[in-house]
């Protein structure tokens, strides 16, 4: 398969990835789903998941720290630091305008890098629908074979 094809969006879900109180107690869950790794993750009392792979290389996002970034939630990836958010897979990057006599650093936006997917609950099951958007997203990448080529490697 061409690793750049459109996002198929075939068997999207919701599929059962697990009940309530086991995902809450393990905080972080490892899910495949329709071929295609994500992380479950609760936070807050609030559920989250998204592309288990980090957008840059790969790098597994399982035990990434939470932390706010300019007002976003995002979890940072372990392996080089990148910042994603959790809402909308957004990827940040600080900036400093070198120019300004005292630059003071802001958060800003590489668009959206990770891709996430949608959590429902129903009595007390927890299922996860995939992602419909249908063009590539650079977290795409890593869910392909040369991208798990590449993640072995690291
Ligand atoms: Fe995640 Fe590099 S692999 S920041």
């Amino acid at each position: 398969m061409e690793e750049h094809a459109e996002y198929k969006e075939a068997a999207a879900g919701p599929h059962f990835v697990g009940r309530k109180e086991d995902l809450i107690k393990d905080k972080r869950s490892f899910r495949t789903v329709e071929g295609r790794d994500i992380l479950v993750l609760h936070h807050q009392g609030i559920f989250y998941a998204l592309d288990f792979h980090c957008y840059h290389a790969g790098g597994p996002l399982q035990n990434g720290d939470i932390e706010e970034f300019g007002g976003k939630l995002c979890i940072v990836c372990p392996k080089h630091k990148y910042k994603i958010c959790l809402a909308d897979g957004e990827g940040l990057y600080k900036y400093k305008d070198p120019r300004a006599p005292e630059p003071t650093p802001r958060w800003l936006s590489k668009g959206i890098k990770q891709r996430v997917h949608t959590v429902t609950e129903t009595d007390g099951d927890v299922y996860v629908t995939l992602s419909s958007f249908s063009h590539f997203i650079d977290s795409d990448y890593f869910q392909g074979e040369k991208g798990k080529i590449e993640r072995e490697r690291l």
